[in-house]
């Protein structure tokens, strides 16, 4: 019998079982209802005297997703998470937490205070609270470093990556693994435990907290890989010293309150609300504001990528990991065979790394197709071209991939910054065709920017993004304007780096100055990587003078300075490594360039230089934002955080922005657009934000954008 009560639990029996079924669709999360239901229930099993096991559970594909994200920062209604764990914990029936799915942050911590712990085969838990700046504020981090020993538990909690369940299993996080009926095999495990004197509590397993005290690695080596992998972040270091209080403090209890304090700390840091901020703005980000959500998408069952260069062979993996057969053409046979090899070994590196089983890397392997002949192409779903950046040959080879493919499948470039619209006018289905532009390395880098032409149809955009979806990017739309939304910005950050260097700093100084602020590489570490001699033989071969702003790179180009490629740009690099040493012997240039064109060398403050790089990027965006060439500014916090190295913890440039206060960002423009009035034009929309005491995050009025931009009438943006 199943009796629906009030609240979000269902309370049902099965013999002397009680059986707690967490029910608040989609994903379970412990919102008031849930809270109320599991104090309610657990008290109710415990006085019928029928009952001698409880089994706690949740309905749908999840089990409890964790804390609901949405009652955050608001007086909680009905008991507090705290209250209805403690009536689990102290239960005086065993408790089975039958963990149907996903068990993260705030459920995994309710699996805690359970007895005992048993899983579906699909069953996934995590503590993923640090990914939002926050702590597992609900016990996790004084009951795991008890159930797996600390190690493990830190960095279970600072990776925040959710675990299988067979790694659950063999870490001891959970007791079993249900392969038929859960809730059945739940009973039998419990029917066997029912006699027992007692039943354990993790809060009581001290063995392997006690057995850690004095061991002073195991806190140096979670703060190693905190500064490593999460450089800048406050709440890693709350979550540490938590677990050093698991270890330390004799008392459960008192290693309770010490969470507690450290959670209210995250919760009160700014960091937090930056985080959370991206991750609603990542969902957002997916969603194309004019497009219904039940658009039809075009089933991609087969794919086709053309070119195996560094792209093509990157987004082929994309393709295979996400279970879709690739077929990958390139018109070179030795390039092929490179491309190839060069996929193989990415996956052989990742079994060596542990991240991929053998077994795993042959079933993708086999999923990827060298071709050579474009009528191979015939029945793909989507095609994605990957060949050099050039106008002529993308149209010559859509006009091909027209004639060769199925007539409904997509055409995506993946073209770094031509137009959209002159690459579809070469096919008879614009569309079905749309940009795609992945970052480099393809199958690392989470960014995916989908460009937009005029004539892309819904379809085609929303199986894209649906597509991006599937190989876990955080895909942004952008229309199809010069630069598309990251490249754009780009330009004003670089150049002001190019200025700051005339005007006295150096390159290390700015490149420190906007590593500490949290940028994962400085602009001129990050030039040196991709290559000074770009843009410098793309202007010779037009003959095109160097630009002010790149009289100094272009300057080291005519000294055989290229960058890393060649060991020495900006820095010089030792062999085989790509560390940068300063390079005093450019000092000379710096300055006779300096002197040459009147500027008088100045000592920079590590302020102004962060200021000057960093609100170039607020002020394009909101130009971007007020054009329409970008939906939401959340949008561009998603494309800076995941492709241009921003800290996640400052949330984007936007929300950085928005948290310095747009007043404040637009008094610092004025004042540099006193000595640079060309560059600093504020954005009226930024302007009018500031005025109003407003923040960038709602999508701007119809009045506030332009008309939709093309290629014809928008500005020339140059050099992106
Ligand atoms: N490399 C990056 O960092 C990066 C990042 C984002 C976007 N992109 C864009 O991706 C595209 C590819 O760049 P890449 O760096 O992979 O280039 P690449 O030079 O590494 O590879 C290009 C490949 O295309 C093949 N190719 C050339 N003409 C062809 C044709 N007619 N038919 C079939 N194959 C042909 C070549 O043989 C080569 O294997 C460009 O549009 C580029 O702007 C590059």
């Amino acid at each position: 019998m199943t009796e629906q009560l009030k609240g979000k639990v269902n309370y049902s029996t099965q013999g002397n079982i009680a059986i707690l079924e967490v029910d608040n669709p989609p994903v379970n999360p412990l919102s008031s209802g849930v809270r109320a239901g599991l104090s309610e229930y657990i008290l109710k099993a415990n006085s019928d005297d029928s009952i001698e096991g409880i089994i706690l559970t949740g309905a749908g594909r999840s089990f409890i997703a964790g804390a609901d994200i949405s009652e955050f920062g608001q007086k909680p209604d009905g008991p507090d998470l705290h209250t209805a764990l403690r009536e689990i914990e102290f239960s005086k029936k065993p408790v089975v937490a039958a963990i149907n799915g996903t068990a993260l942050g705030g459920g995994l911590e309710t699996a805690l205070v359970c007895n005992y712990r048993i899983g579906t085969n699909k069953a996934i838990v995590g503590l993923p609270e640090v990914n939002l700046g926050l702590l597992p504020g609900a016990g996790g981090t004084q009951r795991l470093p008890r159930l797996i020993g600390p190690s493990q538990a830190l960095k279970m909690m600072l990776a925040g990556t959710p675990m299988s369940a067979k790694k659950a299993l063999d870490q001891g996080v959970i007791d079993a693994i249900s392969e038929n009926s859960l809730i059945e095999d739940a009973i039998l495990f419990l029917q066997d435990k029912i006699g027992l004197d007692e039943h354990p509590k993790v809060r009581d397993k001290n063995d392997k907290v006690i057995e850690a005290r004095g061991d002073n690695n195991i806190l140096a080596e979670a703060r190693a890989l905190a500064a490593k992998t999460r450089r800048g972040q406050f709440a890693p270091g709350q979550i540490i010293a938590c677990v050093e209080a698991a270890i330390n403090e004799d008392n459960f209890d008192d290693g309770m309150k010490k969470e507690a304090d450290y959670f209210l700390e995250c919760l009160v840091n700014p960091q937090r609300e930056a985080m959370i901020h991206i991750f609603f703005g990542e969902r957002a980000a997916s969603k194309i504001a004019d497009i219904p959500k039940e658009t039809p998408l075009h089933p991609i069952n087969k794919a086709g990528v053309v070119g195996s260069g560094t792209m093509g062979g990157g987004i082929a993996m994309l393709f295979a990991n996400a279970g879709i057969p690739v077929l990958v053409l390139d018109q070179d046979e030795d390039n092929l065979k490179r491309g190839m090899g060069v996929i193989e070994k990415n996956y052989k590196m990742m079994v060596d790394r542990g991240r991929m089983l053998e077994e795993q890397k042959d079933a993708v392997m086999q999923l990827i197709t060298p071709t050579l002949t474009y009528e191979d192409l015939s029945e793909v779903d989507i095609v994605v071209e990957a060949v050099y950046e050039n106008l002529d040959l993308k149209q010559e080879i859509f006009q091909k991939l027209d004639t060769h493919t199925n007539a409904n499948a997509i055409l995506a470039s993946n073209t770094s910054g031509l137009d959209i619209d002159a690459i579809a006018s070469s096919t008879s289905r614009p569309g079905k065709v749309v940009g795609t532009h992945f970052f480099s390395p393809a199958n690392i880098m989470r960014l995916l920017e989908v460009v937009r032409g005029e004539e892309s149809s819904d379809e085609t955009m929303a199986t894209v993004m649906a597509l991006g979806k599937k190989m876990n990017k955080a895909s942004v739309v952008s229309l199809n304007a010069p630069g598309f939304i990251g490249n754009r910005m780009l330009s004003g950050y670089t150049y002001q780096a190019n200025m700051l260097l005339l005007e006295g700093a150096l390159p290390n100084q700015v490149d420190n100055a906007l590593e500490s602020f949290g940028m994962s590489m400085g602009p001129f570490r990050m030039m040196d990587l991709v290559g000074l001699d770009l843009g410098w033989r793309a202007r010779k071969l037009a003959g095109i003078e160097s630009p002010l702003v790149n009289k100094i790179s272009d300057e080291l180009c005519e000294q055989d300075r290229f960058g890393q490629k060649n060991a020495r740009g900006f820095y010089n690099y030792s062999e085989g490594s790509r560390a940068p040493n300063p390079a005093p012997e450019n000092e000379d240039i710096y300055k006779s360039i300096s002197e040459k064109h009147n500027f008088v060398r100045r000592e920079i403050s590590d302020q102004e230089i962060i200021d000057r790089c960093i609100l170039a990027l607020v002020n394009e965006g909101a130009q971007i934002l007020s054009e329409g060439v970008a939906q939401r500014s959340g949008d561009m916090d998603i494309v800076y955080i995941n492709g241009y190295g921003f800290p996640i913890w400052r949330g984007g440039p936007m929300c950085y922005a928005n948290m310095l206060g747009l007043d404040e960002v637009t008094k610092r423009m004025e004042e540099f657009a006193k000595s640079d009035e060309k560059f600093w034009k504020i954005s009226p929309l930024l302007t009018k934000l500031a005025t109003e005491g407003s923040r960038f995050g709602e999508a701007p009025s119809k009045e506030e954008r332009e008309a939709k931009l093309s290629f014809k009438d928008s500005k020339n943006m140059g050099g992106v």
